[in-house]
């Protein structure tokens, strides 16, 4: 990513959510290789619908606002969703040169040019001394009080806390043991479809904010067992 230049011209579709020339470009090429397999549908964040038993999800440039100013945690989703559950997901870094790749039921790994790759391992580390990610429900003002009390007893319970801004990486990020969990309220399922697949993959836990299996909804609790039964109690009160 070079500095001093702006990223290029942005659209705006909503409070703080924009489109670029590069999530439709991104979006093109995704959609062009995945229909070499025209019989499954593609549901993308900056055009295509689908929904129903199987269809890929898609988010072209996850974390817009982060490439708009430059900061390169900045994601490329892809994943094959079956009977309301992930069963691909792959998760590109294009500034980290990192590439999440797993499979339900075969695990997942992290490729990085000239290195084998690295099978992915959420981390063991106690709450007490975990790093967990987060997102701010900054498109659902709404959603603050929740989230705020949340956030609140998450600072307490855990060492510390981040917020990125791609929740596509945060999710890898948990599945490789750089963060022990995730939170976020309000996202939607081209965010966190493939992630939650490598976290699964990867020996940890993702549920809604209930407890329940429907994160795809956007509503994602998600970390090492230890760490998301905390965040599963926290987020219930
Ligand atoms: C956004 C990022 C961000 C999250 C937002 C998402 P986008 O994705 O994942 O971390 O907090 O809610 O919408 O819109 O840049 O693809």
């Amino acid at each position: 990513m070079r500095s001093a230049r702006p990223a290029g011209p942005a659209e705006q579709k909503g409070a703080g959510d924009y489109v670029t020339d590069v999530d439709r470009a991104s979006e093109r090429a995704i959609a062009e290789t995945l229909a070499s397999a025209p019989e499954i549908p593609v549901l993308g964040e900056e055009g295509g619908g689908a929904d129903g038993e199987r269809y890929w999800v898609v988010d072209p440039l996850d974390g817009t606002t982060n490439y708009l100013h430059r900061f390169p945690a900045v994601g490329v989703s892809v994943a094959l969703v079956e009977g309301g559950k992930p069963v691909i997901g792959v998760v590109h870094a294009p500034f980290l040169g990192e590439t999440y790749v797993g499979e339900k039921g075969k695990g997942a790994v992290v490729e990085r040019p000239g290195v084998e790759p690295a099978q992915l391992r959420v981390s063991e580390l106690p709450p007490e001394r975990g790093v967990v990610g987060t997102g701010f429900p900054f498109r659902h003002k709404k959603m603050l009080p929740r989230y705020l009390g949340v956030f609140r007893r998450c600072l307490e319970r855990f060492e510390d806390l981040r917020r990125p801004g791609a929740a596509s990486l945060d999710l890898a990020w948990v599945a490789s043991g750089v963060f022990e969990g995730f939170f976020e309220l309000g996202l939607s399922s081209w965010d966190v479809a493939a992630g939650a697949l490598l976290i699964e993959e990867a020996g940890g836990v993702v549920t809604d904010w209930e407890g329940g299996p429907g994160y795809l909804s956007g509503d994602i609790l998600a970390g090492s067992p230890e760490v998301h039964a905390e965040l599963l109690a926290i987020a219930r009160g």
